[in-house]
């Protein structure tokens, strides 16, 4: 088994507050990864800490076994770890096409794509993003609008939006922080079945998510962060059936 994450002993405070308290954490390449827990229990902390949004106080991660703290952003997303954020970001002034092409910006020698295919003068290379984008968006329902301003669709489809764009970025592992957040029922089977085309394609998945059936559909293994740290950790059955995990979340979330 190659290993594609791994965090050891992660922590970082805020003030008073220890936010993130020595968290370990293996994921499996190819394999789905969901994080649950509840709020301010330190879920998209750790996200940040792996992207390097903020860093660590300690503590150590690795992407296929080569050291990522302390790497920027960008450098972060170049190596293949992409993350999208758990309020979806959609650019203002552009549409959901040119949103989708935005994730794919490292892949291109003129940064330009999405700009290049709305006046015409898109290259070989970014007519073919241009068609791979507009393929993801009809996977996830969202190809009639792809003419639209991306800032006119609802809330559920701007997060499958911001799915196409980490995908565009051809991550080798993608962080999605709470994918179905505002989403109603068709888009939480769009997006289940998205997220499933994403694993078969070899892309490791983590998923921070409430919606506990869709954890229980998807995951291979589950994580229960309470208070920053990792209270419980293994397959989704027994995670559910934990004690200390229905203590913390589950017997009040369902
Ligand atoms: N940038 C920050 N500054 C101060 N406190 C923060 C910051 N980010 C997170 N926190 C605090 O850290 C704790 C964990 O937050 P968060 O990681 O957002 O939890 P979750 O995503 O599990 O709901 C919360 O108490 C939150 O208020
Ligand atoms: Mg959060």
């Amino acid at each position: 088994m190659t290993v594609a994450l791994e965090a050891k002993g992660l922590a970082r405070s805020f003030g008073g507050i220890r936010a993130v308290r020595g968290v370990d954490l293996r994921v499996p390449e190819g394999s789905i990864t969901a994080i649950i827990g509840p709020n301010g229990a330190g879920k998209t902390t750790l996200f940040n800490l792996l992207t390097a949004l903020v860093p660590p106080d300690s503590g150590t991660a690795e992407l296929f076994g080569e050291p990522i703290v302390g790497l920027d952003a960008a450098a972060i997303a170049r190596r293949g770890l992409v993350r999208t954020f758990q309020t979806a970001r959609v650019l203002p002034g552009l549409t959901t096409l040119e949103n989708a092409l935005v994730g794919a910006h490292r892949r291109v020698r003129s940064s330009l794509a999405a700009q290049a295919v709305r006046l015409g003068r898109a290259s070989g290379e970014e007519r073919a993003l241009a068609r791979e984008a507009r393929t993801l968006l009809e996977t996830v329902g969202l190809a009639s609008r792809a003419d639209d301003a991306a800032t006119d669709l609802p809330a559920g489809s701007q997060k499958l939006l911001e799915l196409v764009r980490a995908l565009m970025a051809a991550p080798r592992v993608l962080l999605l922080d709470e994918p179905a957040a505002g989403s109603n029922d068709a888009e939480v089977r769009e997006l289940a079945a998205v997220l499933r085309a994403t694993r078969d394609a070899g892309i490791t998945l983590v998923v921070v998510e409430h919606n506990m059936s869709l954890v229980m559909d998807l995951a291979d293994q589950v994580v229960c962060l309470d208070l920053g740290a990792v209270i419980c950790a293994g397959p989704p059955a027994a995670v559910q059936a934990d004690r200390r995990v229905i203590d913390a979340y589950l017997g009040q979330a369902t």
